[in-house]
């Protein structure tokens, strides 16, 4: 059977449930491409499990949390397929001989690897699994042999990864195994963190859940960090920066009335307040519907278990099946 959609795999490590950063890079576009494009959804916690030793126990609980925020922000099992990575030896096994592929030091210089590695204060002391996780990534995407990953851009150094993989790969068979991908970004730019910081994240504590009450909301739109020189309405305020307003580009529908608001704002006489009740409304708006399924799912824990049951084993046998052609192809087929 073959079917004229392209494959597209995406997924997110499974060490907290999803907030608004991932909902604008991500998640938003999975909803639309999930009615373009067969799509597998992954649920990483092998993944999470290589820089969470020890806290095993929150990786697997956000398990179920990251599933029902893809059911609450509106991907449909019946239109993609959501799986669990660890319950996917196949991928396992297929990382295994990707690895023959790659050198220490091409992991080592991996943009994302290395800011991680800043950020967990690693230096030397770097965990193995941590190290090559771009190569179980790339197996995430070929096993599929998936043509588009939608990801933030913090993880194009994957993409690219992944891709030179393919490339060795198939050129060391000498055959066409694996397929190479492309990334699917989002139009709209990361969103900061409310307290201005670069990223959004929740162990910052500077993250929106997507779970998020009506007061949690509005708490972090009046947190939210704007311009620290605009201290009365009448004197004129900085756009770039200002929090306020790259959320506002993210989720104000009406960009022509923003742009009128910009201009204000940097003339002088708008208040930070006024732009924090626009804001809030619009989150509120966007928030409502997904935060009602969310606790629908949540009711019923059970269902949910048995809708990753069921896309863990599709994914199973569409993995094993590239494994067959992986190991057939280096000759590792015995006994067929
Ligand atoms: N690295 C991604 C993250 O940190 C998760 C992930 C694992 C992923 N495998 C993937 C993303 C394959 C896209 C494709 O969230």
């Amino acid at each position: 059977m073959s079917s004229a959609k392209p494959v597209i795999l995406t997924g997110d490590r499974t060490t907290g449930p999803l907030h608004l950063g991932h909902y604008v890079g991500s998640l938003r576009a999975r909803v639309e491409l999930q009615h373009k494009a067969c799509q597998y959804l992954l649920l990483a916690d092998t993944q999470a499990m290589t820089d969470n030793v020890g806290q095993h126990q929150k990786v697997t609980d956000n398990v179920i949390e990251v599933a029902l925020d893809y059911l609450a922000a509106g991907i449909d099992p019946k239109l993609s397929t959501i799986f669990v990575q660890s319950q996917v030896p196949e991928l396992a096994e297929l990382t295994q001989y990707l690895l023959n592929l790659v050198t220490v030091s091409r992991l080592e210089r991996n943009p994302t690897i290395k800011e991680e590695i800043r950020l967990r204060g690693f230096e030397r002391d770097i965990p193995a699994g941590f190290l090559m996780y771009p190569v179980s990534q790339a197996a995430d995407i070929t096993a599929f042999k998936a043509t588009l990953v939608p990801v933030g851009d913090d993880q194009l150094p994957m993409i690219e990864q992944t891709n030179e993989l393919v490339r060795k790969f198939n050129g060391t068979v000498n055959h066409r195994v694996l397929l190479e991908c492309e990334a699917v970004l989002s139009s709209v730019s990361r969103l900061p963190g409310i307290d201005g910081k670069a990223k959004m994240s929740k162990s910052l504590n500077n993250a929106i859940s997507l779970g998020a009450s009506v007061a949690d909301i509005r708490k972090a739109v009046n947190r939210m960090y704007t311009d620290p020189n605009h201290l009365r309405i009448e004197d004129p305020g900085q756009i770039e920066g200002n929090v306020v307003f790259s959320f506002l580009d993210a989720f104000d529908p009406d960009a022509t009335a923003l742009e009128e608001l910009k201009a204000q704002y940097r003339q002088g006489g708008l208040a930070d307040s006024v732009l924090k009740r626009r804001l809030n409304e619009h989150l509120q708006v966007l928030l409502e519907p997904i935060r009602q399924r969310r606790q629908q799912f949540a009711a019923d824990r059970g269902e949910v278990l048995n809708m990753l049951r069921r896309g863990t084993e599709k994914a199973r046998l569409v993995a094993g099946q590239t494994v067959c052609e992986v190991k057939a192809a280096l000759g590792l087929n015995y006994f067929s």
